[in-house]
């Protein structure tokens, strides 16, 4: 049996739209194994992800067909932590993990490079699925058909919260309602705040931090889309946190907190108790390791 965990993610980090992914502390773990049956077995997801359709599976068939391998049968089974649909990059770790999974069971003939290429035409954008495999800070691009990445650690001065809504929101609608063009101070505005954004989270600057996550590509036009979104920056910010953003494509807003704000994981706790039930935290820190297979 062959277990791979992944890390979730968060893109986008406010400023960097399409660019930043940071793996975070929660996981998805995925476990494989080739069977004689001529089945295959999907556990631990809900009946209508057990089907040739699954994510995972396809992934998998993806490594199968490059190298020629035909598996006589397949189980998976998934243990899942990180929230569906939220802007957690739940999706990109069922690719990586069903892509890393495969490569394994047939003593893994394709390099992480390879599998990378893979991830990111499979999901179609490379800010998740790139600190998925390789952990920390990334900032990622498609140039002419190649990915590149780099990578920083994030500094340790930073904790970071998920605030997590009880609905969910697809990518696909919420990149519906993004503009078609953006005017030339729009993007001039975000450039130096995205560069800013990903030194200061490298370089621990929490001062700069609170001003340069301003974002004017996307985050306008998506946060209407997430009920409660103001109400819910703007108690963040009162509560001491140095800056929040939408996560991936939201609904989830990421808080990145300072870890002298000791009171912040509680009094936030209390205020959606009472104010947003329908709302949980989850406490968060960066993971620098990325996918990671832990057996065969
Ligand atoms: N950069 C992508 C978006 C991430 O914001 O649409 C989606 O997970």
């Amino acid at each position: 049996m062959i277990k791979v965990r992944v890390p979730g993610t968060s893109a986008n980090i406010g400023p960097g739209f399409d660019a930043f992914g940071l793996a975070l502390s929660i996981y998805n773990t995925f476990s494989f194994e080739e069977k004689n049956d001529g089945k295959l077995t999907i556990r631990g997801v809900e009946r209508k992800y057990q089907s040739d359709t699954n994510l995972v599976y396809r992934s998998m068939q993806k490594v199968f067909k490059k190298v020629g391998y035909h598996p006589k049968g397949l189980y998976i089974h998934t243990d899942v932590d990180i929230p569906i649909s939220r802007g957690l990059g739940s999706s990109a770790t069922c690719i990586v993990g069903g892509l890393f999974g495969a490569n394994t069971l047939i003593g893994s003939p394709l390099s992480t490079e390879e599998l990378f290429d893979i991830a990111v035409e499979l999901e179609g954008h490379p800010d998740n699925v790139a600190p998925a495999i390789f952990g920390g800070l990334v900032v990622s691009m498609n140039d002419r058909g190649k990915n590149i990445y780099i990578k920083s650690a994030v500094h340790p001065c930073y904790e970071f919260y998920a605030l997590v809504p009880d609905f969910p929101l697809s990518t696909a609608d919420a990149r519906q309602v993004l503009p078609k063009k953006i005017s030339f101070g729009d993007a001039t505005h975000n450039l130096p705040r995205a560069t800013m954004t990903y030194l200061a989270l490298a370089n621990g600057c929490p001062d700069i931090l609170k001003l340069c996550m301003k974002d004017r590509l996307h985050q306008p036009y998506r946060k209407k889309l997430i009920v409660h979104y103001d109400v819910m920056t703007k108690k963040a910010r009162e509560m001491g946190c140095l800056n929040t953003c939408i996560s991936g494509a939201g609904p989830t807003i990421l808080v990145i907190n300072s870890v002298s704000n000791q009171d912040f994981e509680r009094e936030m706790l209390a205020y959606l108790a009472q104010k947003a039930p329908g709302w949980r935290i989850i406490p968060l820190s960066p993971d620098h390791t990325g996918v990671q297979v832990l057996g065969g």
